[in-house]
């Protein structure tokens, strides 16, 4: 038997029919870049986050640029991210005129560690006035992420933040409909982007993204932002860009929105099971933070040699994945910022030992047993 990371088609089937009625209104009306679909959309993201608002946009990355953006911050502001993320959570952050400043994730949950972002900010100046050793930026914002489906510490980032002036931004594209002590991911912080890239838990078919944010002035900008600065046609207040979010997207996402509840459900059932599937074997199974709703948007084990369970799986038929296999302080887009190896080891660790497996809301039993068999015949 063979196992896929994803299986798109086995969702698609399910709401097929609510997808080609919502589609073909859209046909109909013509309007293809934003409209009724994408606001109807949008109510219901805001309010699956418990946010005054949500601002869809055409990608993640677009989403994560808008929010730095709309910050507001003196050019060169220096930003905390952790280096144990996707590219799209740092790249904005010189795309917006910034300086990301790495610092480690916490070990058990490879989320950016409050203890270690204290520790950088207590070496580094005082509250109100902290200053990077390596680029001499001025430390300004927090950009936390919630990673593979939980969300970070974002409770002890924020007193943070508060304590040294800073500004909290959430990067929670890959964690829809996920909590922390009853708060949902894309609640926290100033603002929180969103990504919509079909292989997430709650994907379009093609590119989306979106801002949730309690704050009315945050929204105001980030919806100036996304259409050229503009609040108003022929009138341009602001440097923005075209992020709008097309209307075939607001449509899709309007039908899969109403499922995602249940399928994150599936997704922790799976994790579930896995969990004891592999619990006598030599893998770490991911924790799930105290007081956390994991959403498993992926499940990433830990063993500390993972290429060759990688390949192992592979001949097998078996699918995996790698989040991430070169951290970004290592990557030749970043090296100009000066960090070398040794600077983050858990997330160095984390880019060896990480192997990710399939899941999804329609994994069956069996196929998890055939991952499960697969690690086994692995280890002997
Ligand atoms: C943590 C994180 N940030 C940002 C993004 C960017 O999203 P997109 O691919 O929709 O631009 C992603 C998506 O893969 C992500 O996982």
């Amino acid at each position: 038997m063979t196992v896929p990371f994803l299986d798109l088609k086995a969702q698609y089937e399910q709401i097929e029919k609510d997808i080609r009625r919502e589609i073909d209104e859209v046909l109909k009306t013509t309007g293809f870049v934003l409209g009724p679909k994408v606001e109807a959309f949008e109510n219901s993201m805001a309010e699956l986050c418990g946010t005054k608002h949500c601002v869809a946009v055409n990608s993640g990355t677009a989403a994560v640029h808008s929010i730095l953006w709309a910050s507001d911050m003196p050019p060169g502001s220096g930003v905390i991210v952790p280096p144990n993320t996707f590219t799209a959570t740092v790249e904005p952050v010189i795309l917006a005129g910034h300086v990301p400043v790495f610092v480690d994730v916490e070990e058990e949950y490879y989320t950016l560690s409050p203890e270690k972002v204290r520790d950088y900010l207590e070496s580094s100046g005082s509250p109100g006035n902290v200053v990077d050793p390596k680029s001499g930026a001025t430390v300004r914002a927090i950009l936390s992420v919630d990673l593979y489906g939980q969300p970070a510490n974002n409770h002890a980032l924020e007193e943070i933040a508060d304590e040294y002036g800073l500004i909290l931004l959430e990067d929670a594209c890959q964690a829809h409909g996920a909590e922390l002590s009853g708060r949902r991911a894309g609640s926290f912080g100033q603002a929180a982007a969103f990504s919509f890239y079909p292989g997430k838990n709650l994907g379009a078919f093609g590119e989306g993204g979106a801002v949730t944010t309690d704050s009315d002035q945050m929204a105001e900008k980030v919806r100036m932002i996304r259409d050229h600065g503009s609040r108003e046609k022929y009138y341009y207040e602001r440097i923005g860009h075209n992020y709008r979010m097309a209307a075939f997207q607001g449509a899709v996402l309007g039908v899969k929105i109403k499922h995602i509840k249940s399928w994150n459900y599936r997704r922790a059932e799976a994790a579930a099971r896995y969990d004891q599937l592999l619990r006598d074997l030599p893998v770490k199974t991911p924790s799930v933070r105290e007081g956390a709703l994991h959403v498993f948007h992926l499940y990433t084990v830990h063993i500390p040699e993972r290429d060759g369970l990688r390949e192992y799986l592979s001949e097998r038929g078996i699918a995996s994945g790698l989040h991430y296999p070169i951290p970004l302080h290592l990557q030749k887009a970043y090296r100009h910022l000066g960090y070398e190896e040794g600077d983050f080891p858990v997330t160095e660790y984390n880019s060896v030992s990480n192997i990710t497996l399939p899941i999804f809301p329609e994994i069956t039993p069996e196929q998890q047993q055939e991952v499960a068999d697969g690690i086994r015949g692995y280890f002997g």
